[in-house]
């Protein structure tokens, strides 16, 4: 699954004396064969996507280029390929020298079990073999990151949604165009300043002696500027924790204008970060920060996963509104499949016709016990109301019934939007209308467990 088996493996020395600066991948040129061509023609006709579809993720130009049969970037082509789910591409590839790559120069190759593994800066990206779909945001993070240039992407979403999943893949994919990746999980919650300590160690392959976390930031910076490397910063919300949705803990309020700083610092490298929790410093107006709210599993990648968890035969309809009851959380259809599976005798109508839904199950109980573990009084308050309606309801309606009830004025599009940053909320807009209300799982846990 890893691209590396096209790219030039490097020792640390070279590496960190700037060898690589430029990208050794954006140097290899390399055009598509006719054949290659004709299969991405194919597939784009059978997803409906015009020949400059912006889902290729690369501008009308380079995919004009495409088109004609002329010399791109290997890392563009290889994109324009895989967009389209081509994975054996490597024998699409024609070098400028006119080589067809062989199967061992592919870059889908694993990488070479002899070469030294720190010759290559890979650290810490944890590997998720199985995976389904997301095509689209792959492309769409993608495209931000190595046409937009924006530094930094936050991928926001419920617990289970596939953030780190999506994130691996991405790392993975986007690998040929940056010099190395950097993944580190913040499960730990390190100090600010342990934290670039170690950043700054791994990129410099040498002690770095501790510093005041400015000066520490500023060297960051720097190589992130010398060097165009990923950085992923996974589970984010592990800092977060204020009296408001996308507040910092306390003792990591430190870190509160790393991200924005991030982004509006001139380098050339990328950060991607996952968090259950929109943090407060993407909200404020920076430049080169995107964020994007993970969408549900489509349904057929969705029904590939309850696939694989033994649920071989089933009625459509049924899947259909299993996967949409569980709004396509890869992980709620996991624990859901196993459990129709096992207690249902593997038909998801049994189990539809029960009223219980998964907040009954441990494990999703800890998800959603840590996604609502820091919720204020009156976020809580919404939240019972929300949970009293199944169907969705307008800001105005919501405020009436929520102000009514307290005692001290608070506006509504506050909590809400402290709510919606806790992706705790479902927005959905009808005829042109925005209407609120709560996902089936969370209702539930709402109702059992906040508001007795
Ligand atoms: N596209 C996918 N195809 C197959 N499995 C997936 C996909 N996305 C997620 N999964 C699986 O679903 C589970 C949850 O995914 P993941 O851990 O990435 O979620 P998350 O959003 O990072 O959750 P958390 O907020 O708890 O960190 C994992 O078992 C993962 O392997
Ligand atoms: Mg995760």
């Amino acid at each position: 699954m890893s691209h590396f088996g096209s790219v030039q493996w490097l020792t640390w020395a070279e590496f960190s004396q700037g060898r690589l600066v430029g990208g050794f991948c954006d140097a290899v040129m390399t055009r598509a064969s006719k054949a290659g061509i004709e299969e991405v023609d194919r597939r784009r006709i059978k997803r409906g996507w015009g020949r400059k579809a912006a889902l290729f993720g690369c501008s009308p130009a380079t995919l004009g280029r495409f088109w004609a049969g002329k010399d791109l970037k290997k890392a563009t082509l290889i994109g324009i390929f895989e967009a389209v789910e081509i994975t054996d591409w490597s024998r699409y590839l024609i070098e400028s020298d006119d080589r067809v790559l062989t199967s061992a120069s592919s870059s889908k190759a694993k990488p070479d079990p002899i070469s030294p593994p720190d010759k290559k800066l890979w650290d810490g990206v944890p590997d998720y073999p199985i995976f389904y779909g997301r095509t689209k945001d792959i492309n769409l993070v993608t495209r931000w990151l190595c046409e937009d240039r924006y530094r930094v992407v936050a991928l926001l979403g419920f617990g289970g949604i596939g953030k780190t999943a999506l994130t691996a893949q991405l790392a993975e994919h986007l690998a040929p165009r940056f010099e190395g990746v950097i993944w580190r999980s913040m499960r730990a919650a390190p100090s600010l300043a342990d934290f670039l300590i170690d950043l700054l160690e791994t990129l410099a392959a040498e002690p770095i002696e501790p510093r005041p976390s400015q000066r520490l930031m500023a060297d960051l910076i720097s190589r992130l500027n010398q060097h165009r490397i990923l950085l992923v910063f996974d589970g984010w919300e592990e800092l977060l924790g204020g009296d408001y949705g996308g507040a910092y803990r306390a003792e990591y309020r430190d870190y509160g204008t790393l991200l924005a700083d991030l982004g509006q610092q001139k380098h050339q490298s990328g950060v991607i970060v996952t968090s259950r929790e929109k943090q407060a410093d993407l909200t404020l107006l920076s430049t080169g920060i995107r964020s994007f709210s993970l969408p549900p599993l489509e349904t057929m990648d969705a029904f590939q996963l309850l696939n694989r968890k033994g649920l071989t035969h089933f009625d459509r309809a049924a899947a259909e509104r299993l996967v949409a009851l569980y709004r396509g959380n890869p992980l709620a259809l996991q624990l859901v499949a196993s459990k129709i599976r096992d207690q249902f005798d593997g038909d998801i109508n049994k189990y539809l016709q029960q009223d219980t839904i998964l907040a009954e199950d441990l494990f999703m109980r800890t998800v959603l016990d840590q996604q609502t573990r820091n919720l204020n009084p009156v976020e809580r308050q919404m939240l019972c109301i929300l949970a009293q309606d199944p169907e969705p309801i307008d800001r105005e309606a919501l405020g009436v019934r929520f102000t009514t009830q307290l005692a001290t004025p608070i506006s509504t599009s506050e909590v809400l939007a402290s709510l919606e940053r806790r992706a705790l909320i479902d927005r959905i807009t009808e005829a042109g209308q925005v209407l609120f209300s709560l996902q089936p799982v969370v209702r539930q846990y709402v109702q059992r467990y906040l508001c007795a």
